[in-house]
């Protein structure tokens, strides 16, 4: 399931992403890259566990807390701390599919990738190319959010950055480890807890919907790894 999740960061706060990374040493973002992607991999982030990319990241993980959308698609369970990146012109990421398990640095501790994130930064008129391409059984999805949205994708799903031929593209990425691992199942809970949404605005006496909440809580139930 890909899934546009708009306005996860405020216009103020965007503005203060691209002002500390327009300030930022960058590296290159090959370092965290697998042995398969470190070759098709041309792009720059900021160093992971920087002082840039600890502030930006705190800014981020905020923004996805008072998302409901964001909750109810990827049933999170642990986050990644958000990674930042930029693409300059001609820069590019090759087709790939990231790595299965991410060790949270200092922690010893794994995430799983089940939900991969990208949040875009820049404004998609401030750049050419730098489309996020996710390729699946329904063919090629090219996606370039205006800034402060994001995309929600898979983590099993070949994906690549199409070349920036124009400007930059500054973005933060990350990946969920979800309370439900299953793709198939994540996605009836979504779509089960979105169809209440909605008959909760248009029928919200109905006593149908105490049980239709209480079928989404025993699924949850049966299938989350809390
Ligand atoms: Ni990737």
């Amino acid at each position: 399931m890909m899934l546009h999740i708009p306005n996860v960061l405020t216009a103020a706060e965007v503005a203060r992403c691209r002002t500390v990374m327009e300030q930022a040493d960058w590296t290159d973002g090959r370092v965290t890259a697998g042995h398969q992607s470190v070759q098709v991999k041309k792009n720059l982030q900021l160093p992971e566990g920087g002082a840039a990319a600890r502030e930006l990241g705190e800014l981020v993980l905020a923004g996805l807390e008072r998302t409901p959308l964001f909750i109810s698609a990827a049933l999170p369970q642990r986050v990644f701390p958000p990674l930042f990146n930029r693409y300059d012109t001609s820069m590019s990421f090759g087709s790939h599919v990231d790595g299965a398990i991410r060790f949270l640095p200092g922690t010893g501790q794994r995430v799983r990738t089940d939900v991969s994130a990208t949040l875009f930064l820049s404004e998609p008129d401030s750049y050419d190319g730098g489309e996020l391409v996710v390729e699946d059984t329904y063919g090629h999805h090219a996606v370039k959010l205006p800034a402060g949205d994001l995309i929600l994708y898979p983590s099993t799903s070949l994906h690549h950055v199409t070349p920036v031929t124009r400007g930059a593209r500054l973005a933060s990425f990350f990946w969920i480890q979800s309370m439900v691992r299953d793709v198939s199942q994540r996605a009836l809970l979504f779509d089960l807890d979105t169809a209440i949404m909605q008959l909760n605005q248009e029928v919200p006496k109905s006593p149908s919907l105490v049980m239709l909440t209480g079928v989404y809580h025993n699924l949850l139930r049966q299938w989350a790894e809390p």
